[in-house]
């Protein structure tokens, strides 16, 4: 979602101007074009060169100096910029804006920005709760800024409260919402599942694999940011759940069957990026196994194959989405799965491959469809994949939708 995007993080004169220092180098690394324009506040807390080094690109701290002889610079950067991001933004700032003052570079260039500007305001819980600056903060808002609220906690001036820059994180995955494309999920259930699940032996053991949950939080996040109302059902992991999705947290292969059958009627679409265990211990001892002389034999039996289960209860209108984690014959396998389990896809990765299937950020596909065509995706981010996939999904509900109606 960021890869290729122009992005302008303004920095104003804040101590936590040094978290903006991770902000720059997390949206670069995502592939993000970043054009960091510094107040001559903010240069005394972080040096220009530092973000010229985490970017890869100059950065603008003047409206007269530029790099390059570039005379209108704050024209130029306004006119390419996908969004704008100021983090932190000083009580000062936040003033100039709210009344349009424009007497440097990053004043300037916000009155001749068009695309979506975050502010993201910094500073001690006092002066965040002057009326002034909370008057302007509205006026900000009714102008159309988008506005992340200051978390509460440790302030650098000693003080607890409100005032804290939001990690970086959490002003990326702002970022990236807002530069989602058309939410055209708005109205669509989506249910995904997650993990791997957990089959225990005795209390302190299981049975589980390598799934890491990365590849079914990137399409439960993808989705809420298109508009879908998501159920991410999750065998533990150790991500956070994405904002705005109803968290359904399971352990067992038979607490995912119990959670995912139950909603699958009010469901337009499933996803199932889960590594679920097709087998259970046959009993799961009441206290810790001890050990012994000689070998240990566990007894396994199988557990409901919940996919195969979605696929014999799918009504028409409905989309199901089943993976395959493959090691050999991976065309086989994917398209016996895929007309077993009655699939409207099957996305099939072949987890011996660098850089594709379980804990990777990347994931490299093919795609299944029950006409017999089969996609091949390159090596992508999870989160790009994910998009890919829904883009799919949406073609296949308008082909259902259509069929219905014709
Ligand atoms: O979580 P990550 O670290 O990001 O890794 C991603 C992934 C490798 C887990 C993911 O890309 C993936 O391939 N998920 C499916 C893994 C898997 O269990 O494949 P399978 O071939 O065993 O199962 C086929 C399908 O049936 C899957 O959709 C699975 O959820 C489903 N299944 C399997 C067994 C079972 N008892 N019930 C099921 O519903």
């Amino acid at each position: 979602m960021l890869g290729g995007k122009r992005i302008i993080l303004g920095v104003t004169g804040g101590i936590a101007a040094y978290k903006a220092c991770e902000l720059a180098s997390a949206l670069s690394r995502r592939g993000a074009l970043v054009d960091v324009v510094m107040t001559r506040a903010a240069q005394e807390f972080v040096r220009p060169l530092t973000f010229a080094a985490l970017t890869g690109r100059p950065v603008h701290t003047s409206l007269f100096h530029t790099p390059g002889g570039d005379f209108v610079p704050h024209i130029r950067l306004a006119s390419e910029a996908d969004l704008a991001v100021i983090a932190p933004a000083t009580a000062n700032f936040l003033a100039k804006l709210a009344w349009g003052l424009a007497d440097d570079l990053l004043s300037t260039l916000l009155l001749a920005l068009r695309c979506p500007v975050l502010l993201c305001p910094a500073m001690n819980t006092a002066m965040l709760m002057h009326p002034a600056v909370r008057a302007n903060l509205q006026r900000l808002r009714e102008m159309g800024y988008h506005i992340m609220e200051p978390a509460a906690g440790h302030l650098a001036c000693g003080a607890q409260g409100p005032g804290r820059l939001p990690e970086p994180e959490e002003i990326l995955e702002r970022i990236a919402d807002l530069l989602a494309p058309q939410k055209d999920y708005r109205g669509v259930k989506v249910l995904v599942t997650a993990g791997g699940t957990r089959e225990p032996l005795d209390p302190v053991r299981f049975i589980s694999n390598r799934s890491s949950g990365k590849m079914g939080y990137a399409l439960a996040r993808a989705a809420a940011r298109r508009g879908a109302a998501v159920t991410l059902v999750s065998a533990p992991t150790a991500l956070k759940p994405p904002k705005g999705v109803e968290f359904v947290s399971v352990e067992t292969a038979r607490e995912m069957y119990r959670e995912v059958v139950s909603r699958f009627p009010l469901q337009d679409v499933v996803i199932k990026a889960a590594a679920v265990a097709d087998y259970r211990p046959r009993v799961v001892a009441a206290q810790k196994i001890k050990k012994k002389e000689g070998t240990l034999i566990l007894e396994l039996e199988k557990n409901p194959d919940i996919l195969f289960e979605l696929g014999r209860q799918k009504l028409p209108h409905q989309v199901l989405v089943g993976f395959a984690a493959e090691t050999a014959d991976l065309e086989a396998n994917a398209r016996e799965k895929l007309e077993k389990k009655n699939l409207d896809l099957l996305v099939a990765n072949d987890v011996t491959r660098p850089g594709a299937g379980f804990g990777w950020d990347t994931n490299e596909v093919k795609i299944f469809y029950p006409d017999g065509r089969v996609q091949p995706l390159p090596l992508m981010p999870k989160e790009e994949l994910a998009h890919r996939l829904l883009d799919i999904v949406r073609e296949i509900r308008t082909l259902k939708t259509t069929r219905a109606e014709g």
